[in-house]
């Protein structure tokens, strides 16, 4: 799991704080901590004495500062009060849902890596299913398509983004192709969320390596299946389908996949999606090893040759509802 641009790694024993998302009469009265960006050190924005006014606040925005940092305070409860503001920010109807959305990504990002970083499944389920509400409600709005949803999508390599973005990806295939109804989308969400947390055991060398893998770099690497099923399997608040999701996520129906080859329907529908999303998702993503491909590009490389061993119907679906505008 990529843990070093994780918030709790780099501001260990501080608890990080919201800007945008909270009123300035609800910033606590504590000293204040800014990150530097370059040093990723922090140093004194304000302390306790002094109040934060509505124009720091906008003065902070301004300079792309997602998060102030305190020590003096519980950080159980700052997580409450963020969990609230982001219900809040998906309810408010005076914000385009294009917005909304760009904001909830920004934010459930950073609390995502926090629970990753944590290594406690229970914490990673609470925040997982806490962030799939939030986006499904989002996602299942008419106004929400698919050129804003990947337009706002964020494409760095950490695994909490990769997640989150194959996570919103597999909801809206899910709809599309109606797979669940809609009662279930939810739990889709949830497995795209967790559907890699088997590279919490694979060391971040190998996970975040500058150059392409080396075979028996490669086998560690191909074991995170495998690894994430025997971390969720005797879980009862995880159901057979998610954990499906985790372990066959790299299967391929003609059997070339990973861990066992399995082959066509042997492949759960939800982890055959999760698939099509998931290699979508690595081609528009930047890699420690290349950039970014533009959209254009990643469907005629997906339809050359990458969609081979994807279920077909369901490509051709995601295909159609990411190149209609
Ligand atoms: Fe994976």
């Amino acid at each position: 799991m990529t843990r070093s641009s994780s918030i709790a790694t780099l501001c260990e024993g501080y608890t990080p704080i919201p800007v945008a998302l909270l009123e300035p009469e609800e910033m606590p009265a504590v000293d204040l901590y800014l990150r530097e960006n370059d040093s990723g050190r922090l140093r004194l924005y304000r302390s306790a004495d002094v109040r934060v006014m509505p124009d720091d606040l906008a003065k902070l925005h301004q300079a792309n500062t997602k998060w102030l940092y305190a020590q003096d305070l519980d950080p159980k409860e700052m997580q409450m009060l963020v969990r609230r503001k982001l219900d809040e920010l998906v309810r408010d109807e005076s914000n385009s849902v294009r917005d909304r959305f760009f904001k909830l990504n920004t934010y459930v990002q950073d609390v995502l890596a926090s629970a990753f970083q944590s290594d406690s499944p229970d914490e990673i389920l609470d925040t997982a299913s806490e962030i799939a509400l939030l986006a499904v409600r989002l996602l299942c709005r008419d106004e929400m398509n698919a050129g804003d949803l990947i337009s706002l999508l964020h494409h760095d390599f950490q695994t909490a983004t990769h997640s989150l973005n194959v996570s919103y990806m597999m909801v809206s295939l899910a709809r599309e192709m109606q797979l669940v109804p809609e009662n279930e989308l939810q739990s889709v969400a949830v497995a795209g969320l967790l559907h890699d947390i088997g590279k919490l055991s694979v060391s971040d060398r190998i996970l975040t390596k500058g150059d392409r893998l080396l075979r028996r770099e490669q086998r560690i690497a191909q074991k995170h299946p495998a690894l994430g099923f025997n971390r969720l399997a005797r879980r009862i608040d995880i159901s057979f389908a998610q954990l499906m999701v985790v372990y066959q996520h790299h299967e391929r129906t003609h059997g070339k996949g990973y861990p066992v080859g399995a082959v066509g329907d042997e492949i759960h529908p939800w982890a055959r999606a999760c698939s099509v999303v998931n290699v979508f998702d690595s081609l528009i993503s930047n890699r420690p090893y290349r950039k970014r491909y533009p959209l254009a590009e990643a469907i005629v490389m997906m339809d050359q040759h990458l969609s081979e061993g994807l279920d077909r119907e369901m490509y051709q679906c995601w295909r159609q509802y990411i190149l209609k505008k």
